[in-house]
């Protein structure tokens, strides 16, 4: 379970904070450009530490000047948290690099276990050297940015387990699974999807051609020659029935409603993700349905004890569904960098949460207050 996170000159975060209370779910928000999306990708390079090197996911000395601020030499991302509620163990764990010079970078892993403290140097070091708490709260991480057309598309899958992918490709495969593997996960899965679009009857999984690629060698004169062949494979597609039809195709099925069915089924996989990142969550939806995600997401998270959702959000129908405490503001100093308040810091709380929405009080507060009185830099 996350509890604190800390960014340092990463992108646009000098040096940022966010303190996470019980609730287990929360959004950022803030004006294009605030830093949002780098919050979730800092949490998920952490979370992709838990099971690889650094030099995998940040491939050698390419990335770090991206994603360190322009200008600066060191940067650090920091997280601290717990597992388990009865049993509680404290852990702390953090990836940084520093620069040597022009194009030398030495990276180092580190974490923090009540007060056991380990470190690793290198593009080899992962977490996944470090005991227990650490990789299982952050190994079962979904980061999600879905796109309605890669959730429509047939596909094949040869994984054992499926899942959806970034983007929402693979989604009809991990239907399919979830309906053969945990029928009543899938039950559930229909009647949220029909509360938060309510012209759905039954979801469905039919076979349909793909087109796979694969790499493919052959030998030459003893030098090996590889070749990409394009092979048609028997994969699946989501199919629904509609208040309007049967079996209509997913491509021919709405955006809304093929993101919120890609969502619910990340969320409602056997394989239950602990921490959820999710990148404009609104998109598509109707306000009445986005309001009906969030009660949904609300009781996915009562079932899961271990599961926490961070969002980032433009919507304040989004926001009112939940209270100031769960909603961070980003916003830029005069010279761009980013700086985030919880709304419950904001001077009239008290006042708004007697007379306004949170979706009002954000609306109607905006986010200069969150910069207001900074000394730009
Ligand atoms: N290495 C860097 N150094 C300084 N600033 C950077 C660096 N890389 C990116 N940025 C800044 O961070 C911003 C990216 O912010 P991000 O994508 O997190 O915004 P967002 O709040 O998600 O916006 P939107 O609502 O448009 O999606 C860029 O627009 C850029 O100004
Ligand atoms: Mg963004």
């Amino acid at each position: 379970m996350l509890e604190k996170v800390r960014l340092h000159n990463f992108k646009s975060h000098k040096s940022t904070e966010f303190n996470f209370d019980s609730s287990r779910l929360y959004a950022l928000v803030g004006k294009n450009s605030s830093g949002k999306t780098s919050v979730l990708q800092a949490l998920h390079y952490l979370s992709r530490l838990a099971s690889s090197p650094l030099k995998n996911i940040f491939q050698y000395e390419r990335s770090p000047q991206f994603l360190t601020t322009i200008g600066e030499k060191d940067m650090f991302v920091t997280a601290s948290g717990f597992w388990g509620y009865t049993n509680r163990q404290n852990w702390e764990a953090s990836y940084s690099w520093r620069q040597q010079n022009t194009n030398s970078w030495n990276p180092t892993v580190s974490w923090k276990i009540d007060r056991n403290e380990g470190s690793l140097k290198g593009w080899e070091a992962s977490l996944s050297q470090s005991a227990h708490p650490i990789p299982i709260s952050l190994r079962h991480t979904v980061h999600l940015k879905l796109v309605a057309s890669n959730l429509a598309k047939a596909t094949y899958s040869d994984e054992v387990t499926p899942r959806v992918e970034f983007d929402g490709s693979g989604l009809a495969p991990t239907l399919d699974f979830l309906r053969d593997e945990a029928p009543d996960k899938f039950q559930e899965l229909q009647e949220m999807l029909k509360r938060v679009v309510p012209g759905v009857r039954e979801v469905g999984i039919r076979r349909a051609k793909v087109a796979v690629n694969r790499q493919r060698s052959i030998e030459v004169n003893g030098k090996f020659i590889s070749y990409e062949e394009t092979q048609e494979m028997t994969g699946q597609e989501v199919v629904l029935d509609m208040n309007t039809g049967e079996r209509i195709p997913a491509h021919a099925i709405s955006e809304g409603t093929m993101l919120t069915l890609g969502l619910l089924a990340v969320l409602m996989n056997p394989t239950q993700p602990n921490l959820v990142l999710l990148d404009d969550v609104e998109q598509g939806l109707h306000p009445k349905a986005q309001r009906e995600l969030m009660t949904v997401f609300k009781e996915i998270i009562q079932i899961n004890k271990n599961l926490q959702i961070i969002f980032s959000t433009h919507s304040p129908y989004i926001v009112d569904e939940l209270v100031p405490s769960q909603v961070y503001i980003l916003n830029n100093t005069n010279s761009g960098f980013t700086i985030s308040k919880r709304l419950d810091e904001h001077p009239d709380v008290e006042w708004a949460k007697q007379t306004l929405t949170t979706g009002e009080f954000w609306d109607a507060e905006g986010e200069d207050w969150v910069v207001a009185g900074e000394v730009s830099g």
